[in-house]
């Protein structure tokens, strides 16, 4: 993401050694390749970068932006990779659910600034599981409604991690992303358009990767049959997120945004999707 500087003098240049890169604003998308170039100052509105393939640039500015939001980032990273260590599930989770809320609300044609606000949230949406002790997250059976108390606690904890970083409206997206439309979610119990439109795609992503996946205590559902039942949820979801997710599970889409995911039921279905 290019955001606007707080400092109007800053310029920033990006020189591509490999790889391709596609720069979106609200206004036109550009597609870059190896030995392309851009500079940028002084931008009004966020740019956002995006790759389908391992990109190498090299990224020179007069001032040093970039480290900030770095070290943002690398923090948080860090307590994700804590809580993938316990249950080998949370890292790729986040990932997954990143690229389908992205491209969940590329498809709704969201503005770019839900789209960014939906990366960062998206991301570190289920970090507070750090605080969630390790004989919880790893129970394969029926949790007590005490260990289920702790669990409903997450969202709680990912606000509270996000917020210095990223600020009050992208914790309040995490803190919202197990609210459900008829008030029956956690940790608030609120309701339809009180939940925030991003926390409402995330849900969707999130369930979906869910329902998906190879858990201890689930079978994983095809892609199909996941929407499916997706569908068959109006009071709990935001039916235009689901059915935009629909399209990406109809078009094959899907695929290319959860590849290296080793658990997830593909075998024989990108053959239904043609
Ligand atoms: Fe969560
Ligand atoms: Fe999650």
């Amino acid at each position: 993401m290019l955001t606007p500087a707080e400092d109007a003098d800053v310029c920033e240049h990006v020189y591509i050694i490999e790889g391709d890169l596609i720069l979106e604003s609200e206004k036109e998308t550009v597609k870059l390749g190896k030995n392309d170039f851009f500079s940028f100052s002084n931008i009004k509105n966020t740019i956002l970068m995006r790759c389908n393939v391992p990109v190498t640039f090299i990224y020179v500015t007069s001032k040093p932006m970039f480290n900030r939001v770095k070290m943002y980032f690398s923090n948080l990273d860090e307590l994700i990779k804590k809580v993938d260590e316990k249950d080998h599930y949370t890292k790729t989770h986040c990932e997954h659910v990143t690229n389908y809320a992205i491209a969940i609300s590329r498809n709704m044609k969201c503005s770019t600034s839900i789209v960014e606000k939906l990366a960062l949230s998206a991301l570190f949406h289920d970090v507070g599981k750090c605080y969630i002790p390790d004989h919880i997250l790893q129970k394969p059976d029926k949790l007590t409604p005490e260990e289920s108390k702790a669990i409903y606690k997450h969202p709680i904890h990912s606000k509270e991690l996000v917020e210095p970083n990223f600020g009050e409206e992208i914790a309040n997206i995490v803190l919202c992303h197990h609210e459900r439309l008829n008030g029956s979610g956690y940790p608030q119990g609120i309701f339809g358009d009180q939940i925030p439109l991003e926390s409402r795609i995330i849900a969707v992503a999130d369930s979906f990767d869910a329902i998906t996946t190879k858990r201890p205590y689930n079978s994983p559902k095809n892609f199909k049959d996941a929407v499916e039942e997706l569908l068959g949820m109006p009071d709990l979801y935001d039916m235009r997120a689901v059915r935009a997710l629909k399209k990406l599970v109809d078009s094959g889409e899907i695929y290319k945004l959860c590849n290296n995911h080793v658990n997830i039921i593909t075998s024989g279905e990108e053959e239904d999707n043609k």
